[in-house]
């Protein structure tokens, strides 16, 4: 039986609009695991009655968006699921509040398996830009890609996390491309992309913007966020001479983390 004890708070809160949050957890023992950028922790919110009669206690994964170096928290990106079990309670929760984090941080989502000279093409939906931004934080100023382009599909510009970072790194880095797009705004203000991501991968936006052919020899895709996302671009990438990543044989070009 896993102990459920309290054993982190909120100590941040940034509520970007009603139903998108960012947070930092921060365990009380003063002892932030180490993880890898990409991977992800759980979260938890016992209800004491289940604790009570020893009921399965729902957990929660969720991408660690702080790099590795930050010791006083983990952040998380979040979404609120109006019917979901975890997020409504997350969303009653103020700065000092306690939580549940799991002990051990997991996921195989990394750069880890993907050699440096690598043209990054990392696509996300939603809250499924958390680990690029780990990425991008704890790899800032060294050669660990030749080029890394995100992709944020997201509903309306609004929905647009962690947008002032990341268009600040864009512009101040040669080999940073950030294309947001937003399918459902209509303000007529927003004059980036609108189409979902993996349509404007078949469109070929990639090299249009970049510069640089959707090539299996030298490009390595990540797909983040909603598995319908995931299942398409799988499709078209593979219609491509991309193939899914493997351990087992240490080749492959696409990576991928599912959200539900
Ligand atoms: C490896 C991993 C990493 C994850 N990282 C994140 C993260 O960084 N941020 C985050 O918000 N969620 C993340 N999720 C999803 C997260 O685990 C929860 O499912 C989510 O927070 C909703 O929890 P819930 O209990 O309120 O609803 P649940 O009962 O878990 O979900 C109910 C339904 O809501 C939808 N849903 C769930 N998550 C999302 C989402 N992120 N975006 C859109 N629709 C969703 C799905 O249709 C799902 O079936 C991750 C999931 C996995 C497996
Ligand atoms: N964001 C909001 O304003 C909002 C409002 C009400 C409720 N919610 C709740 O929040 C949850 C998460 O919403 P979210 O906006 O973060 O995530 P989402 O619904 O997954 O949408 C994020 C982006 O993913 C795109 N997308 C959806 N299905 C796709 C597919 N099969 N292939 C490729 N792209 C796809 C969406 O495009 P499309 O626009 O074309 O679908 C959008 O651009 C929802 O389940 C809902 O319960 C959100």
């Amino acid at each position: 039986m896993s102990d459920y004890s309290l054993n982190a708070k909120i100590s941040y809160r940034q509520d970007l609009n009603d139903e998108l949050m960012i947070i930092r957890v921060s365990p009380l023992s003063g002892e932030v695991p180490d993880f890898t950028p990409g991977q992800y922790a759980e979260l938890a919110l016992p209800d004491p009655q289940d604790l009570a009669e020893n009921k399965k206690i729902p957990r929660r994964s969720l991408s660690i968006a702080s790099a590795p170096s930050e010791k006083n928290y983990l952040e998380f990106y979040v979404v609120l699921v109006p019917n979901g079990y975890l997020t409504p309670k997350l969303w009653k929760l103020k700065v000092g509040d306690k939580i549940w984090l799991g002990p051990k941080v997991k996921g195989k989502f990394s750069l880890d398996p993907v050699p440096p000279t690598s043209n990054l093409i990392m696509l996300s939906t939603g809250t499924g830009l958390a680990p690029y931004v780990s990425m991008l934080r704890h790899f800032k100023g060294q050669k660990r890609w030749n080029s890394f382009t995100l992709f944020h599909g997201v509903r309306y510009e609004r929905d647009l996390g962690y947008r002032a970072e990341l268009e600040e790194l864009a512009k101040t880095t040669d080999n940073f491309f950030y294309i947001p797009s937003c399918t459902r705004e209509t303000n007529e203000s927003w004059r980036g992309e609108t189409g979902r991501i993996n349509t404007l991968l078949e469109k070929n936006v990639y090299q249009e913007i970049t510069d640089i052919p959707l090539d299996p020899a030298n490009c390595q895709v990540f797909l983040c966020g909603n598995p319908e996302m995931i299942d398409s671009t799988n499709l078209l990438l593979e219609s491509k001479g991309f193939k899914p990543y493997s351990k087992k044989t240490a080749d492959g070009n696409i990576h991928f983390e599912r959200y539900w």
